[in-house]
């Protein structure tokens, strides 16, 4: 019997309610995570769509959030230093530049720069075990909100479409081999059962060219397993889509 799944879609007129939403979801969020066990786990995501929530994370939210009490961990990387482009640590960094300024042990990055994707990852899975090891008895034992994006094609972290990595059904982490997509270079991701452990996942997906793949995942698509890796997402609590008008699918109004 498959587990119930809680899902939840809002679609907003534009990019700027939807990432607004989002924000106020990830400071409600962070109460009750604070409120429950002491500290907020929020993974992010890498990609251009999250990047104006992280201006207003750094910016006219960074007051809003408990970041003392937040650990940031990201649901993939691309196998690049910290400051090449390419970076989805370094494009974070660059936007939310006071969250970074605070205390680094609370900022969990995957070592794109090793010598070997496979070495970061093992590192990574080291990490998340070690720190979530330790949670409070009875307290989740992952991460309280992931955000994740969505390609074209319904990858998600870096889980795409036909990879051996959408089958692995222990570890957390694993390295996969150059994209066929831009940028095409080796990644480190979170794999399904670390990204339905957690208690909340949002997807957050703005504009027309994920239309197609964002209305076949959520209205279209029939039986198991879903061709597209972001319809496998089975998350322990809600699941989230915070979608704008062009990315439902909707006319501009
Ligand atoms: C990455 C992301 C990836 C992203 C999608 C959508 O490392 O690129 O984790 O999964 O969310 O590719 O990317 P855009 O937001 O740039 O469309």
């Amino acid at each position: 019997m498959e587990r119930g799944l809680t899902l939840h879609v809002e679609v907003f007129p534009d990019p700027s309610g939807v990432v607004r939403a989002l924000a106020n979801r990830i400071v409600k969020a962070a109460e009750e995570a604070v409120a429950r066990s002491g500290r907020f786990a929020l993974a992010i995501s890498g990609g251009a769509t999250p990047e104006p929530l992280f201006d207003l994370l750094g910016d006219s939210y960074y007051p809003k959030l408990p970041w003392t009490k937040t650990d940031l961990f990201w649901v993939d990387e691309r196998a690049v230093a910290p400051d090449d482009p390419r970076s989805n640590f370094g494009a974070a960094r660059r936007r939310m530049a006071p969250v970074f300024q605070a205390d680094a042990a609370r900022i969990h990055r995957i070592r794109g720069e090793a010598d070997l994707p496979e070495h970061a990852a093992d590192e990574y899975e080291r990490e998340l075990h070690r720190f979530f090891g330790k949670a409070p008895p009875g307290e989740s034992k992952t991460f309280d909100l992931l955000l994740l994006g969505i390609g074209p094609d319904g990858h998600t972290a870096s889980l795409f479409p036909g990879s051996p990595a959408l089958e692995e059904r222990t570890r957390w982490v694993r390295a996969v081999p150059a994209a066929s997509r831009d940028p095409r270079v080796a990644r480190i991701t979170l794999t399904l059962p670390a990204i339905d452990a957690a208690r909340e996942v949002a997807f957050l997906v703005t504009g027309a060219d994920k239309s197609r793949v964002v209305r076949r995942i959520l209205f279209e698509h029939g039986p198991d397993p879903a061709p597209w890796p972001a319809a496998r997402v089975r998350p322990q609590g809600p699941l989230r889509w915070y979608l704008d008008r062009a990315a439902a699918g909707e006319p501009p109004r």
